[in-house]
């Protein structure tokens, strides 16, 4: 069902907040990539998720919220950091653990005694949270191993049958998940890196911020707080390769290996930017945006991998995006979907 952010349609938000309150699934945007959401608090809603997804169980989900004082129905208790947060992000894309009350199930937390709470920034989100008098536990709205969904035709292309209804209020704005912060260590540990950096949030608390070093190891040797960091999330069908240095030998490489796959009669796409598609030589060259505004790259990026699948490609190459801002977002994503295969060139090559 289409729904206008800007003039939000009372019966189908009515229809979607009735669906959630009956404990079935209905799919919603948010600011960050579409939600699937469920009934926080009903175990039976919250485990026709991970059915639906095809999810393993012990991946737990982020609940939902629309009031800041709803996160003492689901928290055991609120730190003073966490005020502090939510006055300096939420609604928005930053996602915080905290212990959970006993009254959240374990369908939700993946048998954790920690929740993971967000209030998004999208209209359509909150008003289905406030309508349906429910906290949504909302997932990615992608099959679980595919890219996040951006648009509600990628949920479509997902979970159509499976659950009761899509809300398509459009395409995302940011376009990879939440920040996910631990406010149960010791000191502030980022799980998942996004839009909300770690210099954010370290401003906002005035206090050092770590990331978790098992999301940061290129192998399987430290494993990610965050359970659902470990699985090869975010992957393409084709292989993806990852070439990184200096622009120049970058583009050379690329064009190498793609004239390469031709000779062997495979199809490679490039992925490039607005910056340098121009210089690449493929089946298929696709710009994920531009360098000098990374919020583009960072809206486009899962959109290009289901674009990749669609070509029917079996190689794709792409350029490397440690831009400074969002670029550890971006890379965490794109090094996962690349199950890490990084070939790195320097000048002498070109
Ligand atoms: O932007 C987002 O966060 C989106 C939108 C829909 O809000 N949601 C999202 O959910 O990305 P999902 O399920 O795809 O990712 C949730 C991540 C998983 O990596 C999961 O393991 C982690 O959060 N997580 C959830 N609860 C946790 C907990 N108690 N402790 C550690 N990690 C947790
Ligand atoms: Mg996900």
């Amino acid at each position: 069902m289409r729904v206008d952010p800007l003039r939000i349609d009372d019966n189908v938000i009515g229809e979607a907040a009735r669906l959630i309150g009956a404990g079935e699934l209905v799919a919603f945007p948010t600011e960050t990539v579409y939600g699937l959401g469920a009934d926080a608090l009903r175990a039976e809603a919250a485990a026709k998720i991970y059915a639906a997804k095809g999810r393993p169980s012990d991946n737990p989900l982020i609940v939902h919220i629309a009031e800041f004082d709803d996160l003492a129905r689901v928290a055991n208790d609120v730190p003073p950091q966490a005020k502090i947060l939510a006055d300096a992000f939420w609604p928005g894309p930053l996602t915080m653990i905290l212990n959970k009350k006993r009254e959240v199930p374990d369908a939700t937390t993946g048998g954790l005694d920690t929740v993971a709470v967000r209030m998004p920034n999208h209209p359509v989100a909150l008003e289905l949270i406030r309508k349906s008098g429910c906290l949504i536990a909302a997932p990615s709205a992608n099959a679980s191993g595919r890219p996040s969904p951006t648009e509600a035709a990628h949920v479509r292309q997902d979970l159509y049958g499976r659950i009761a209804m899509i809300l398509d209020g459009g395409a995302v704005g940011i376009g990879i998940e939440s920040t996910i912060v631990d406010l149960t260590e010791e000191v502030p540990m980022i799980l998942r890196p996004g839009y909300i950096t770690r210099e954010l949030l370290a401003d906002a608390l005035g206090r050092e911020v770590v990331t978790d070093p098992g999301i940061l190891a290129d192998d399987d040797a430290k494993r990610p707080k965050a359970p659902g960091m470990k699985y090869r999330h975010y992957a393409p069908k084709a292989r993806l390769s990852i070439v990184e240095g200096p622009e120049g030998a970058v583009i050379a490489k690329i064009n190498g290996l793609a004239e390469n796959a031709r000779r062997e009669g495979k199809k490679a796409a490039v992925i490039a930017t607005d910056e340098t598609a121009d210089a690449y030589e493929a089946d298929a060259v696709l710009s994920i945006g531009s360098r000098l505004d990374d919020a583009t790259i960072a809206r486009r990026l899962y959109r290009i991998l289901r674009e990749c699948d669609e070509l029917q490609v079996s190689e794709i190459y792409s350029e490397s995006f440690q831009t400074p801002n969002l670029g550890t977002a971006i890379m965490n994503r794109l090094l996962k979907a690349a199950g890490h295969t990084v070939i790195r060139v320097c000048e002498a090559e070109e």
